[in-house]
């Protein structure tokens, strides 16, 4: 039985994606069906096929009420929408159905576990904020999403007494070698309890089960005394090479300096940060690697403008591939944020595979990709100069480079842009003297106070410089050095400015390879 409220999302959606026009779609990064678009949620392989779910609201190019969106695909590139799999239609979860994950149980159900958001009456603050608990969704016979019964499953009872009800979300769900489930939900510490304004820190809860669907037994998996941020949204946890990673989304984050003069590790704000270490299934602990000082070491996962709250997922052959919402969540929802006249808003990153290497995490896009390549144009060592050149045959909008630079001594800084046309660009600038790299939209065409301009710290490599660009339409991905680190930023130029440029003061050469994207092979 579809809700009433389902239903109605359902038939807004066939109608208003249907007349989103292609053009408007990047070419290989996933959009709503229609309206806006924010964190992936449910990434799973079931019934043949990868199934990714999508924080949703149809009705607008805005966040509102959350729905859950739908879409299948057998290479994580190119998906096909199927209508909404939830929409906030019960009490409990009568303001919006929020981010989750999903599991195949025993008996081969597919189960979507995700925040309910219900009523604000009773928030203490008086911000009016929604009393959050977790639930499901089994899939029936009839293929509907079926909320369960029993909903909620996890609810403030289940909550240390420190914890905060109105901030508790995101249950990432997962089955134990030990045949048992666990569950991992962010919450954070009230303020009152912490002595703290305005909160007081995070803990990661984790809840297990014997069948997926009655939890009990909560403990703290992991807690954070504001260190970083005041609430960790959408906590990941997997095996990776011989550790494990813990992937979580902290919000309200002080900024963080650099190693190198004026680079930033992270921006003020909302941030994705990795931590690994040990984990013992046995004992349910987790024991992160630490700094110098003894604490626990943390990283960022993305160094752009554009990088939010991403979701892990564990592949058919083994491995895992984290796909994020390619936006600054604090601008995401303004106003002033360019192309909603399209129809839909927000996109997701391209599907990056992950590993290990000397504890850092390595990032790269999924091989499936390599499919979607078409014109391939390779040159041999192209001398740079002090002008910006464009290099005859690279230029588009969906593209995926590789480019490898040398700068000799005399090498001031080199770079390139991309989206660019007399006026607009956006830019990415090495400075191998100080090993940082700059990216630079706000030469992009908008005309809004956003973050436009970030500096980070590259490792040293004797002045050479790894890059692989993936360009498409709205948006650039760059991974550097062989995925050590990875800039996400979105830019919203009219697809006229096509331009590709490439610049250096002072002797450097390069190597380039490149491809155009094509959706259709
Ligand atoms: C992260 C987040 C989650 C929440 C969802 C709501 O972007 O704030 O914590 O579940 O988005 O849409």
């Amino acid at each position: 039985m579809v809700s009433k409220e389902l239903a109605q999302a359902r038939e807004h959606e066939a109608a208003a994606g249907a007349a989103v026009q292609e053009e408007d779609r990047p070419v290989c990064h996933f959009t709503a069906r229609t309206g806006w678009l924010n964190d992936p949620n449910g990434l799973s392989f079931y019934n043949g096929t990868y199934h990714l779910f999508y924080q949703y609201h149809p009705y607008s190019t805005y966040w509102g009420p959350m729905h859950w969106g739908h879409a299948v695909s057998r290479d994580l590139i190119k998906w096909k929408y199927l209508p909404a799999a939830m929409s906030p239609d019960t009490e409990y979860d009568k303001s919006g159905c929020f981010s989750g994950s999903a599991l195949t149980l025993e008996d081969g159900r597919h189960m979507l576990m995700y925040t309910s958001c219900g009523d604000s009456s009773e928030d203490p603050t008086g911000k009016g904020r929604w009393l959050q608990t977790q639930s499901l969704a089994i899939l029936g016979d009839d293929g509907e999403y079926v909320k369960y019964e029993g909903n909620p499953v996890i609810s403030e009872k289940d909550l240390p007494e420190d914890a905060d009800p109105y901030e508790f979300r995101d249950p990432f769900i997962w089955k134990g070698k030990d045949g048992t489930y666990r569950v991992l939900v962010a919450a954070a510490r009230a303020a009152e309890a912490a002595g703290e304004e305005p909160e007081g820190g995070t803990y990661i809860l984790m809840y297990r089960s014997s069948d997926g669907i009655h939890w009990g037994d909560g403990k703290v998996f992991f807690e954070d005394d504001r260190r970083i941020g005041v609430m960790w949204e959408c906590p990941n946890f997997f095996p990776l090479g011989d550790r494990h990673v813990l992937i979580a989304s902290p919000m309200d984050m002080k900024a963080e300096e650099g190693e190198a003069v004026g680079s930033i590790r992270f921006p003020q704000g909302n941030n994705v940060c990795y931590i690994t270490g040990r984990y013992s299934e046995d004992s349910d602990t987790f024991v992160p690697d630490t700094d110098r000082a003894g604490r626990y070491r943390y990283e960022p996962v993305d160094s752009g403008l554009d990088f939010y709250a991403p979701q892990v997922l564990h592949t058919i052959d083994g491995r895992r591939v984290m796909i994020g919402w390619m936006q600054d969540p604090s601008v995401g929802n303004t106003e002033s944020n360019g192309r909603r006249q399209s129809g839909i808003f927000g996109q997701m990153t391209v599907p990056r595979e992950l590993s290990l290497r000397d504890n850092r995490l390595i990032q790269w896009p999924v091989s499936e990709l390599e499919e979607y390549r078409t014109d391939e144009s390779v040159w041999p060592p192209i001398t740079m100069a002090p002008v910006w050149l464009r290099v005859p045959g690279i230029e588009g909008r969906a593209m995926d480079l590789e480019i490898d630079i040398r700068t000799k001594r005399s090498c001031k800084g080199c770079g390139m842009r991309f989206a660019a046309d007399e006026e607009h660009y956006t830019q990415l600038w090495y400075d191998p003297a100080k090993s940082v790299i700059t990216i630079d939209r706000s030469h992009s065409g908008q005309d809004e106070s956003i973050p436009s301009k970030r500096t980070v710290k590259v490792s040293e490599r004797k002045g050479r410089l790894s890059l692989r660009v993936i360009l498409d339409k709205w948006s650039a991905e760059i991974f550097i050095n062989g995925g050590e680190q990875v800039i996400s930023v979105t830019y919203y130029t009219d697809l006229s400015a096509e331009g590709i440029r490439f610049r250096a003061e002072g002797e450097a050469e390069m190597d380039i390879t490149a491809y155009k994207l094509a959706a259709d092979r």
